[in-house]
């Protein structure tokens, strides 16, 4: 059985008929000639923009010139409430600095570090999970978040701070449904915001309780009395080239991205591997097989044998990338595929089409996690597999996010079966992660 995928667009449409679109879900707003194109044009009045699926092309943006192609400045039009002059948004130099002190909190000495918080919380999750129908997506989210303020502040979900950021951050989202159309189009100033008065409320009490938290780590940083986890690291590490740390103000920007890029993103990859495995049940006994033989409490060296439960990962990811597509700009003019591009113009990365491009891909929409362990996959994940992005500005969570996933997923798999509810198969839908229409639910029972 194939996993649902969007149904596409026709190829030609109106520019509202695409703007509605957009605004409900940017993934049905593309024809369906993306999953084989090498660079796709997009023209309307307001913004020309380019889906660029060669490999060459990939390359050349994120990991040749990449400071040719910084993000796009509308990227943050939408976010820049939350997320102030945080990592995911800056460009240039302060993007180098900050990149210089985060860098060193995952470097893969930290993640074994971070390893007992992480078990912690996917000790926790499995055990909160229930018998009968369950909407997981709505679970997993808690056990991410949990991740996060585990490894980040040594603080559970169940810290009362840590909840109210959690909470504030749902009704956020509601508030924000997509990374926000303006991220991706270049939209005339008249042209209707989405709930912008609800989001920059909900952006600022977000603000508010993470401003809390930080400024009581620098109090007991100061005292000497600070737990040794990423939070600290991250406001001790002084930049290697100025010598400069964060300051306390810009730390709430960093923590903020942190809670978003890192718990959103897998909790989305958590939810469609537990229905992928719903799905085929073949896997999910081998998945489970591989968790039953760790023991009781896992140690880090023991995630080398969730071989199988990484490829699932793997596949999920490449499946329902959590971050669909990311948008550059040009600065200069350039040349693509005969094509010339005047500076400004918007070009769309989609690790969602690239990662089904049916000409890369061998059987691109089915679900194959043995592919990974295949010799002609490798040029495959070589070339047109990007769910972290790739060059400077890969996601620096990636590491962390390869442990978290594999890790929680056994921890779920060994106490729990999972099965598809028939009819109520997920939609995929582009909001800020890749979520379904109306949740993921799957029928629990207890192994
Ligand atoms: C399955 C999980 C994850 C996926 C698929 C993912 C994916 C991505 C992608 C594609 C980007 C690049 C976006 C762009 O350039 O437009 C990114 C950036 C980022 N991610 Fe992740 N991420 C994940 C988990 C995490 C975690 C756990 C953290 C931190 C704890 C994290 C922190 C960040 C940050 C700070 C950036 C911005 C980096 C920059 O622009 O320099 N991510 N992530």
């Amino acid at each position: 059985m194939t996993p649902p995928k969007p149904a596409s667009r026709a190829d030609k449409v109106s520019l509202w008929t695409y703007l509605r679109l957009f605004r409900r879900d940017i993934l049905s707003a593309q024809p369906a000639r993306l999953y084989s194109a090498w660079l796709a044009e997009f023209r309307t009045p307001f913004f020309r923009s380019f889906v660029a699926n060669d490999p060459a092309l990939v390359r050349r943006v994120l990991s040749e010139r990449p400071d040719d192609f910084p993000k796009s400045d509308l990227v943050g039009e939408g976010l820049r409430p939350l997320l102030g002059e945080s990592v995911f948004l800056t460009n240039g130099e302060v993007w180098k600095r900050q990149r210089r002190i985060i860098d060193p909190a995952f470097e893969g000495g930290r993640l074994k570090e971070s390893f007992p918080a992480m078990l912690a919380a996917g000790r926790a999750a499995a055990e909160r999970l229930e018998e009968g129908a369950q909407e997981v997506e709505e679970a997993m989210s808690h056990a991410a978040a949990d991740v996060i303020f585990r490894t980040l502040f040594s603080i559970p979900i169940k810290d009362q701070t840590a909840r109210a950021v959690f909470t504030e951050f749902r009704t956020h989202q509601r508030a924000q449904p997509i990374l926000n159309l303006g991220a991706f189009l270049r939209l005339p100033r008249w042209f209707p915001r989405l709930h912008r008065r609800a989001s920059r409320r909900s952006a600022a009490r977000i603000r508010a309780l993470i401003a809390g938290l930080t400024q009581a780590r620098a109090d007991e940083i100061a005292r000497g009395t600070a737990p040794d986890d990423l939070a600290t690291k991250i406001m001790t590490t002084a930049d290697p080239v100025t010598g400069q740390r964060l300051a306390t103000a810009e730390m709430v920007d960093q923590v903020a991205i942190f809670f978003l890029a890192g718990h959103e993103t897998s909790a989305s990859a958590l939810s469609w591997a537990l229905y992928l495995l719903a799905m085929d049940p073949a896997a999910q006994d081998r998945a489970a097989a591989e968790a039953a033989l760790l023991p009781a409490v896992p140690a880090f060296s023991d995630l080398s044998q969730l071989r199988f439960t990484r490829d699932v990962f793997r596949e999920t990811l490449r499946l329902y990338p959590p971050v669909p597509m990311m948008v550059r700009q040009n600065s200069k003019p350039e040349e693509m595929r005969g094509r010339q591009l005047a500076p400004g113009a918007q070009i769309v990365l989609s690790p969602w089409h690239l990662h089904r491009h049916d000409r890369i891909w061998p059987a691109p929409d089915d679900f194959d996690p043995d592919r990974w362990s295949r010799e002609e996959n490798r040029a495959c994940a070589r070339d047109a597999y990007l769910p972290f992005s790739a060059g400077p500005r890969v996601c620096p969570g990636a590491g962390f996010a390869m442990v978290e996933g594999p890790l929680l997923l056994a921890l779920i798999l060994r106490a729990w079966r999972f099965e598809r509810i028939p009819g109520r198969d997920p939609v995929p839908v582009a909001h800020l992660t890749v979520r379904a229409r109306d949740g993921i639910w799957l029928r629990l029972t207890r192994r």
